[in-house]
């Protein structure tokens, strides 16, 4: 461009960045999926078929079987019929497959972030750095513990798979979530049953032509598509544990169908976390951290620090310099590398949002949307920010799952650690300090899974993930993700 552009007050960059969209040619898609059952895709019993769609285009990418009670049962006898011989396989033996499929992911991983991207609607450059290698990285670390399993848990007793593994999993991160799940049930020499969500079942359903590539034997690994109604099949099935996450009301809702049934459960559910800001926090490094608590896939994320709360004396200061930031973000094509912000995961999860912020203004909070224009296609948000929160408005306590932030302010240490504990939930939290002293005084009090100082979500396959209260209860990742899938000298847990 030739004319001369003013930078915009608000701190907007000066340029226009050219648009950088990565090609999808190296995904070559079916027509049709069908359900993959003892190592073959296989036609539906029920007859049934769903669209899958992209969220950024609303095109349809493929049809997805429908599986229903039938089908399910299936996938659940292929899974007992494998179950003898894996778990008699020489424990290094069954980690070589492991191992194969997380190379297959690294061999494809380009294909993989595409269509992840393509079929979820988040950024590139997001399923490409932080998606795909994290899931090959369960796979590797999963791989490593399949025949040191004896060590892994001193003085337990022999440790044993607990059999079949019903598996279901949300649209926020889909490959990831299929290899929190598979990695440690197969290394401890379970075989499974994993269902996908119903906005996003096509990478699940490429890694389950790594899994035929890496040539598991067939019924290890099983992949069922459907919606809520498949889950609850899944639920009800003939199996020995179930590992779910997603929404805490569906949570309840198998805690209760598992109820007295002698399975196994472990819950990985919904989370509100405080992200606190001190007065001493290195305040550039604290925006940062931010905006990736709450921007990072569209605000997707069950870990997403979504209230912000801040120190008095430097919310004015931190406000301003997350306005300028909002300005900055990049909202549209997800395959562009460019992009920071992409769709809204399905219509569905757009009209939840936009409720809660409607809520939020309805409620006398105050909203700060940056300008930026937004695709007419497909499902989008602005990055959004609420001050004069409340800690009673339904912004402040109910899980939005979108690009919003709810800021509230604080005083003391003390009022800091009450208003980040009360919530329903208790996934995660930040804090932003210098102070080594502070951060371990807080990390104490916090009621959460996780705590992050001076950094936000960060994954790491070695280390533990899970929640108190509402969000959930066991933990994936590290030897703790492992522990539910072993039982010890055949008896208690
Ligand atoms: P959801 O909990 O309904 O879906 C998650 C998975 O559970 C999907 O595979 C779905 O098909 C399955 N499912 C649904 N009903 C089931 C049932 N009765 N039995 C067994 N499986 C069932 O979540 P949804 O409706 O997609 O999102 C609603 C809200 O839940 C989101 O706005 C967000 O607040 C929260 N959520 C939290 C996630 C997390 O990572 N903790 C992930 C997804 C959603
Ligand atoms: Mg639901």
């Amino acid at each position: 461009m030739s004319e001369a552009i003013e930078r915009p007050a608000s701190g907007a960059p000066p340029w226009e960045y050219a648009s950088a969209p990565e090609s999808t040619d190296i995904v070559r898609l079916d027509d049709r999926y069908g359900l993959f059952i003892g190592g073959e895709f296989v036609e539906p019993k029920s007859g049934k078929w769903f669209a899958t769609i992209s969220p950024s285009t609303e095109e349809t990418l493929a049809e997805v079987a429908e599986a229903d009670v039938t089908d399910v049962a299936l996938a659940v006898d292929a899974a007992r019929d494998a179950a003898p011989a894996w778990r008699g396989l020489a424990p290094a033996e069954r980690a070589k497959y492991v191992f194969r499929i997380a190379r297959q992911l690294q061999e494809r991983a380009r294909e993989f972030a595409v269509l992840e991207s393509m079929n979820g609607g988040k950024p590139i450059k997001e399923s490409r750095d932080v998606d795909i290698p994290l899931a090959a990285a369960h796979f590797f670390y999963y791989a490593g513990w399949a025949d040191k399993l004896e060590y892994a848990f001193p003085g337990r007793g022999t440790p044993e798979p607990v059999g079949v593994a019903g598996q279901i999993i949300p649209w926020n991160f889909p490959l990831l979530m299929a290899a929190w799940k598979l990695a440690p049930a197969l290394a401890a020499g379970n075989t499974a049953v994993l269902k996908p969500a119903e906005t996003t079942p096509l990478t699940a359903l490429l890694l389950a032509e790594v899994i035929q590539e890496a040539e598991l034997p067939p019924g290890v690994v099983n992949i069922v598509t459907g919606a809520g109604e498949t889950g609850a099949a899944l639920v009800d099935a003939q199996v020995d544990k179930i590992a779910f996450t997603g929404s805490t009301e569906v949570g309840k809702i198998i805690r209760r169908s598992t109820a007295g049934s002698g399975k196994r459960l472990t819950l990985e559910l919904g989370g509100k976390a405080a992200n606190i800001v001190f007065e001493d926090a290195p305040i550039d490094q604290a925006v940062e951290g931010v905006i990736n608590g709450i921007f990072f896939n569209q605000g997707h994320v069950c870990c997403a620090g979504s209230r912000l709360l801040v120190q008095e004396p430097v919310f004015d200061a931190l406000l301003g310099k997350l306005k300028d930031r909002l300005q900055t973000l990049r909202v549209g094509d997800p395959l562009d590398k460019n992009t920071d912000v992409g769709a809204i995961n399905s219509r569905a999860q757009l009209e939840k949002i936009e409720e809660l912020v409607e809520s939020g203004v309805g409620e006398g909070a105050e909203i700060y949307q940056p300008e930026c224009l937004l695709p007419e296609r497909g499902f989008w948000f602005r990055p959004t920010l609420f001050t004069g929160v409340s800690q009673s408005h339904r912004i402040a306590r109910e899980e939005i799952f979108g690009p919003v932030l709810s800021i509230l302010t604080f005083r003391t240490v003390d009022e800091a650690v009450e208003k980040a504990n009360n919530t329903p939930y208790g996934l995660s939290a930040g804090i932003w300090t210098e102070k080594g002293s502070r951060i371990l005084h807080m990390a104490q009090r916090l009621r959460a899974g996780v705590v992050w100082a001076n950094t936000f979500n960060r994954f790491d396959p070695a280390s533990p993930f899970g929640g108190y209260k509402e969000s959930g209860f066991g933990r994936e990742g590290g030897l703790h993700g492992l522990e539910p899938y072993l039982t010890f000298d055949g008896g208690a847990p």
